[in-house]
C-alpha cells in the first residue's frame, strides 16, 4: 500500500501558551498573576518526512484497515470491535439524542441548532458554559454523511472527550501532537476510509496546508470552531491560528461552520462572526442564566480562613475549583487546605505537565476533590459535579470570572460561586495594568474590564441581574444570590469620602507626599505607630477625624472610592491620588453612595442551596441507599476502565436509576444518560446491582 502519512504541523501548543507567563514574582500574596502558563516542549514529535507531498495517488480507498479506534484510546474496554456506521445519515437530530445519548429532550435552542446544522447551515452559537454546546456539532456530525472535523484548542481534555463519545458508540478520534507517529496514521486511514463520525484537531493543525488537503481527500460532514472566543484578538484567550480558519469558507465553501463560545459579549460575537467570515450563519444566543448557581461576593478579610470556613460549612466532601491570580497563592492555598483536612491540589503552569495531567485526572475521576489553580485550570472539562468555585482574587473580567463560575454545577444541581475580595485587588490590578506591555488602547480595555468587574463586586442589586445584563440580556431579581438572599443596606459617605480626599491634598499640598491606604487611614484614625511619628503626621489637619470609623469600615470605604473612579492608585506602592470626579465630592456637588459591607455574610441557605450530600436531598431513605451501591458500582468500573466515573454515568442517571428502580432491560430506556450503547454495555450490571439491593 502506498499510505504515507500526512507531514506533522508546527507542533501544537496547550491553549494558553501563546505568551510566555511572566516569571513568578516575590513570595507576596501580592505577587503578578500569571495567566498564561507555558505550555510543554513537545516531545516525540518531530516532523515526519520533510519530503512528503501530499497527493491523491498516495491513498488507495479499497484498502481494508484493520481495527479503526483500537490504539487510540486508552480505554480499550470501552470498544467495540470494526463495524459499519451504526448511525444511518437519514436518522434526524431527535433520535440521535435519544438513541446515543439516551436524553429525553433537547435543551434550549439545540434542537434548532442541529436542526439548521444538518440542513447544511452555518452557525453562531453562544451558549453558557455546560449549556450543551457539544451535542449541537456531535449530533449533526453523526446524521450528515461524512466527519464532523471539531477544531478545539484543548489539547489535553480529547482524550476524555473522545472516551466519552466511544462510551457512547460513537467513533471519534484526535489528531495531536500527544500521538507517536503510528497511532496519527491509523487516524488519518480511518479518517479517509470513513470510519469516523468526529475527528478532533488542534488549530495549529488546521491551519497547515497538510492538513487541509489530507482532509480534503476525506468527506468532511461539518466544521465546529469550538472555543470560537480565542479568534478574538482582544480577548482573554486569543490564538493567533484561530485566524486562519477564515479560510475554511473559501476551501469547503460547502461544508456547513459552526462555531461556538461561551463568551458572549455583544463585541466577541460580532467579532467571532466577521473574522471567520460566517456572514450567513445563523446565530442562536441563549439564555445565559445559570439559575442552580448561587452568586455570592463577600469583603476580603482573612481571605483562606473565609475560604476553609465556606468550603467546611456548606460544601464539605465537594468538589470545587478555588481560583488565585498567582502561582504563590496557589501553593499555599492548597497547602492550608490540606493542613486543614482537605483533599486539596495545586494546578498552575509552574507544575511539570505529568503533575498537571494526574492533578486533572485526579479532579475528574475521583470524588470531592478541590483543586486551587490559576485560570490555567478548567476551561472545556466537563466535569458535572463541581458544586463549587470559589476566586479568592478578584478576576480581571466579568467575562472569565462567568465563565469560571460556569463549571460549577454543570449537572444543574445547587452550587455555589464565592468570591472574595478586597481593597488590596483594586490596587494590586489598576497596577498590574498601568505596568502592562500593551499599548493605550489595550490598557484602556483592561481598565474597562476590571470597572466592570468592580462595579458587580459593588452593587446592591441582585449580582445576576448585573451579571446577565452585562452579556445583554435583562431579567428580574434572582432570588439565588447574596444581595437577593440578604439585600444590602447602603448609607451616605460623602463626609467620609471628603475626609479621605482632604488628608491625600493636604500631604500632597502641605508635604509633598503620597501614601497608600494604611497610612492614610492611620492618619485619619488618629493611629500612633513609628510611621505616623517619623513623618509627624500627627500634625496633619485630619488627624484623629475619622475615628468614628474602623479600620475595616474604612477599607471598605476606600475600595469602593476606587471602584467608583472617585481616587486613583498609582505606582509600584499603590500610593492613592485624586482624580477629575474627586474635585467635585471635594467641592460638595457630588454625593457618595457606599454599600455597606456585612460584618460577616452569612446566607440563610434556601433549599436551593441545600448541600448535596452523597445521595443528594430528596431521595427517599431506601432509594439514598441504592444511590449509594450504584456508585460503588460506578466507581468499580470506572476504574476498571481507566475512565472518569462521570463517562460511566452521570450522577442524574444514578438517582433516577435509584428512584425508578427498573427490573429489565426495556425499563431502561426512559432513564436519561442510557442510549444504545450504554444499555449493551452496563445495562445487565445495572439490573444486578438494582435487584441485588431488593
Ligand atoms: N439535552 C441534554 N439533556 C441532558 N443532558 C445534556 C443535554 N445536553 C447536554 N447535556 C449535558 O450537559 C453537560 C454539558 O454539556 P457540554 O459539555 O456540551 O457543555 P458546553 O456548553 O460545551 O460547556 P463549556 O463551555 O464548558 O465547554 C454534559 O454533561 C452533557 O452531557
Ligand atoms: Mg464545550
Ligand atoms: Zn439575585
Amino acid at each position: 500500500m502506498s499510505w504515507t502519512p500526512v507531514p506533522e504541523p508546527e507542533p501544537e501548543r496547550e491553549w494558553w501558551n501563546d505568551a510566555p507567563p511572566p516569571e513568578d514574582a516575590p513570595p507576596s500574596e501580592d505577587a503578578p498573576p500569571e495567566d498564561r502558563p507555558p505550555g510543554d516542549a513537545p516531545t516525540g514529535d518531530a516532523p515526519l518526512e520533510a519530503d512528503y507531498v501530499p497527493s491523491e495517488s498516495n491513498y488507495v480507498p479499497s484498502e481494508p484497515f484493520a481495527s479503526n479506534t483500537g490504539d487510540l484510546s486508552s480505554n480499550p474496554a470501552l470498544l467495540t470491535s470494526t463495524r459499519p456506521s451504526q448511525f444511518p445519515s437519514d436518522t434526524d437530530g431527535r433520535e440521535t439524542l435519544h438513541r446515543v445519548f439516551g436524553f429525553e429532550e433537547f435543551r434550549g435552542d439545540q434542537g434548532a441548532i442541529v436542526e439548521h446544522v444538518i440542513a447544511g447551515g452555518d452557525a453562531v452559537v453562544l451558549m453558557p458554559t455546560g449549556g450543551g454546546k457539544s451535542l449541537c456539532y456531535q449530533i449533526p456530525s453523526l446524521v450528515r454523511p461524512g466527519t464532523g472535523i471539531v477544531v478545539s484548542p484543548l489539547i489535553a481534555l480529547m482524550q476524555d472527550q473522545v472516551d466519552a463519545l466511544t462510551a457512547v458508540g460513537v467513533r471519534a478520534a484526535f489528531l495531536n501532537s500527544t500521538q507517536d507517529a503510528a497511532t496519527r496514521s491509523a487516524v488519518e486511514r480511518d479518517y479517509l476510509a470513513g470510519n469516523l463520525d468526529l475527528l478532533y484537531v488542534a488549530p495549529e493543525r488546521l491551519s497547515s496546508e497538510a492538513t487541509k488537503s489530507f482532509l480534503s481527500r476525506g468527506r468532511i460532514a461539518l466544521f465546529a470552531i469550538d472555543e470560537a472566543h480565542c479568534v478574538s484578538q482582544w480577548g482573554h484567550d486569543f490564538r493567533p491560528d484561530y485566524l486562519t480558519l477564515s479560510e475554511l469558507a473559501d476551501r469547503w465553501p460547502d461544508v456547513p461552520r459552526i462555531a461556538l463560545t461561551a463568551t458572549a459579549t455583544e463585541a466577541t460575537h460580532i467579532e467571532i462572526t466577521e473574522r471567520l467570515r460566517l456572514d450567513r450563519a445563523r446565530h442562536f444566543v441563549s439564555d445565559f442564566d445559570r439559575p442552580n448557581i448561587q452568586y455570592r461576593i463577600v469583603p476580603k478579610a482573612d481571605v483562606r480562613g473565609q475560604l476553609l470556613r465556606f468550603i467546611t460549612g456548606e460544601h464539605a466532601g465537594d468538589a470545587g475549583i478555588v481560583y488565585a491570580l498567582s502561582r504563590n497563592t496557589v501553593e499555599r492555598t492548597a497547602e492550608y487546605l490540606t493542613a486543614n483536612g482537605l483533599n486539596a491540589l495545586p494546578y498552575h503552569a509552574g507544575l511539570d505537565a505529568g503533575t498537571r495531567a494526574r492533578t486533572q485526572s485526579r479532579f475528574l475521576r475521583e470524588d470531592g476533590v478541590i483543586v486551587v489553580a490559576t485560570i490555567a485550570f478548567g476551561m472545556g472539562i466537563d466535569k458535572p459535579d463541581v458544586r463549587f468555585v470559589a476566586h479568592i482574587d478578584l478576576p480581571k473580567s466579568v467575562e472569565g470570572y462567568y465563565q469560571e463560575t460556569g463549571r460549577a454545577g454543570r449537572d444543574g444541581m445547587p452550587s455555589t460561586a464565592w468570591l472574595a475580595y478586597g481593597l488590596g485587588d483594586v490596587v494590586q490590578q489598576r497596577r498590574m495594568i498601568d505596568e502592562s506591555p500593551g499599548d493605550l488602547a489595550h490598557r484602556r480595555r483592561q481598565s474597562a474590564h476590571l470597572d466592570a468587574m468592580l462595579a458587580l463586586c459593588e452593587t446592591v442589586h441582585c449580582r445576576r441581574i448585573d451579571l446577565l445584563g452585562y452579556f445583554g440580556q435583562s431579567s428580574g431579581p434572582c432570588g439565588n444570590c447574596d444581595t437577593c438572599l440578604v439585600p444590602p443596606e447602603s448609607w451616605d459617605g460623602t463626609v467620609p469620602a471628603q475626609k479621605f480626599l482632604s488628608t491625600i491634598v493636604r500631604l500632597q499640598r502641605e508635604r509633598g507626599q503620597k501614601f497608600g491606604a494604611g497610612q492614610l487611614i492611620d492618619i485619619l484614625r488618629g493611629k500612633q505607630t513609628p510611621r505616623t511619628e517619623q513623618h509627624r503626621h500627627d500634625t496633619i489637619a485630619t488627624w484623629g477625624i475619622g475615628a468614628d470609623l474602623s479600620e475595616s469600615q474604612w477599607r471598605g470605604v476606600v475600595r469602593q472610592m476606587l471602584a467608583q473612579g472617585l481616587l486613583r492608585s498609582e505606582g509600584e506602592y499603590g500610593t492613592l491620588a485624586i482624580t477629575d470626579a474627586s474635585g467635585q465630592v471635594l467641592g460638595g456637588e457630588r454625593t457618595v453612595t457606599l454599600r455597606r459591607d456585612p460584618e460577616r455574610v452569612r446566607v440563610a441557605k434556601s433549599s436551593r442551596t441545600a448541600p448535596t450530600g452523597t445521595a443528594g436531598e430528596e431521595l427517599s431513605a431506601a432509594a439514598g441507599e441504592l444511590f449509594d451501591r450504584l456508585r460503588a458500582w460506578r466507581s468499580e468500573t470506572a476504574r476498571a476502565a481507566g475512565v472518569p466515573a462521570y463517562i460511566v454515568f452521570g450522577d442524574a442517571t444514578l438517582r433516577q436509576l435509584a428512584t425508578a428502580r427498573p427490573s429489565a432491560m426495556t425499563d431502561l430506556d426512559g432513564i436519561t444518560g442510557i442510549g444504545a450503547k450504554k444499555k449493551e454495555s452496563y445495562g445487565q450490571a445495572i439490573l444486578e446491582v438494582l435487584s441485588s439491593a431488593t
